[in-house]
């Protein structure tokens, strides 16, 4: 114990040679600071002009400095952010990329100087169903904006070579996943457009359809609340049935056959419509809905169903228009740049929605069969098929909430987006004849 005692007396001393010992009468571990002071300053000094230390330190603060006031201006020699490209055939209001627009940015914006070796970020989109006939559309303007752009797609109706033409653009991403599964992506915004539209592709699997509009959409849900982006879910005026009230507005609630053979759409958007506001409401996520009326333009599937399209392949075949019923049941139909200026207008804005998104010109089915007469064979023949089931009698969009709130109407009259179309599908059908794979 003695030896024990004297060795931490001579450490103790040795310490004290550094710290001597204070007049204080407190024992030397605790002196009071008074007393510290004048005694640490000097041997401070002392210590950093001991071996050429401050030579370090004030290379090292010079170093530092130099990085962070060129750091500003390199970044600014890197991609850039603020890009005004425009798709051709699409009209763009927002040619300017508002960093603003996404929580995550607003977040970027904030900091100011990002560390070295990570770039600003540039917006991160998904677009679920990015290989069909409007997510298509989609992708073109938003990369085109200078946005990245991941599309999920299962392919069930959507095609390759919808997309073939962004492969090797490094902003670009395409994933083959099915929105009935989940999956794990950092996006800031979540375009949902995954479900198979025309009444062939959704009546072909009816429990797949209702599936991708419950499950998909809960799937994509979640990841927007988890990863905190903004959901746009791409309804459809299926959600008002066979409308009781006319033009069909927002505020409309609806005639739908919930045991129909077209309620797997119908009720299975309305179920969207649902966990949409509900993960709003309960979950706190920033979700957008678009009610899209009939809409048509190049990459359309050739025989899909929709009135548009098969009158125009039938007219390109010289085959007969075939119309249901007496022809005098009516529909409004939009070009696709249109819709997808509303669905980023929308995107981009506050207003949560639903917003009903289509172009209010309403036709018979007649008087789109002569439209389409005069555009491409005046000579076609029109032939008359019994109705198909739950088939709407009328549909026109009333817009004035879309025009008032966001800003928005469409622009492109049917005769004009006609030709825009039938160009389109003359080389895909030409393309099929001889034994080519573009459907
Ligand atoms: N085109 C219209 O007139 C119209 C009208 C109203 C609403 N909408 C809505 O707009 C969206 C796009 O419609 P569109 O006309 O481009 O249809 P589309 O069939 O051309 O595109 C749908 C895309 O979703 C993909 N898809 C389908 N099920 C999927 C799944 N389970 N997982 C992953 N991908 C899947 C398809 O492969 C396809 O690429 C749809 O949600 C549709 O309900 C379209």
């Amino acid at each position: 114990m003695k030896q024990l005692h004297k060795q931490s007396s001579v450490v103790n001393y040795r310490r004290d040679e550094e710290n001597p010992p204070t007049t204080s009468t407190h024992p030397s571990t605790y002196p009071s600071k008074t007393q510290k002071q004048p005694r640490s300053l000097p041997r401070s000094i002392n210590y950093l002009m001991k071996e050429q230390r401050l030579l370090f330190i004030l290379v090292g603060i010079l170093i530092a400095s130099t990085f962070f006031f060129l750091q500003p201006t390199l970044s600014r020699l890197g991609p850039s952010e603020y890009i005004s490209v425009e798709p051709i055939g699409v009209t763009n209001h927002h040619n300017v990329w508002n960093p603003s627009w996404s929580s995550a940015n607003r977040q970027v914006g904030k900091v100011g100087r990002v560390p070295a070796g990570i770039q600003r970020r540039q917006l991160r989109i998904v677009v679920t169903g990015g290989a069909g006939f409007v997510g298509s559309h989609l992708v073109d303007k938003l990369l085109a904006r200078g946005n990245n752009v991941i599309v999920i797609d299962n392919f069930f109706t959507g095609r390759k070579e919808n997309a073939m033409h962004h492969f090797g653009n490094p902003r670009f991403e395409l994933i083959r996943h099915d929105v009935v599964e989940p999956i794990l992506l950092e996006v800031d915004q979540i375009y949902h457009l995954a479900c198979p539209a025309s009444p062939v592709h959704y009546k072909y699997n009816p429990i797949k359809t209702i599936k991708t509009n419950v499950v998909g959409t809960l799937n994509m849900l979640g990841l927007a609340k988890r990863i905190g982006a903004r959901f746009l879910l791409t309804s459809t005026s299926e959600v008002y049935g066979d409308p009781l009230e006319h033009p069909q507005k927002e505020t409309y609630w609806g005639n739908v056959n919930p045991i129909g053979v077209r309620s797997c759409y119908d009720e299975g958007k309305r179920t969207a419509e649902t966990l949409t506001m509900d993960y709003h409401r309960g979950a706190g996520v920033e979700v957008r809905i678009a009610r899209i009326f009939n809409t048509y333009g190049p990459r359309m599937c050739l025989d899909d169903g929709h009135v548009v399209s098969n009158f125009v392949s039938q007219a390109l075949r010289k085959q007969p228009l075939t119309v249901y019923g007496n022809g005098k049941q009516t529909r409004s139909f939009q070009y696709v740049s249109d819709l997808v200026d509303g669905l980023v207008a929308l995107m981009e804005n506050e207003h949560v929605g639903p917003f009903n998104l289509g172009n209010p010109g309403e036709f018979t089915m007649l008087e789109l069969a002569e439209v389409v007469k005069e555009t491409i064979d005046s000579s076609a023949t029109i032939e008359f098929n019994p109705n198909t089931e739950d088939d709407p009698h009328k549909r026109k969009p009333d817009i004035s909430k879309a025009k008032e709130l966001l800003n928005w109407e469409p622009k492109i009259s049917l005769r004009e987006g006609l030709p825009l179309m039938v160009t389109d599908f003359q080389k895909r059908i030409l393309n099929d004849e001889e034994g080519g794979t573009l459907k």
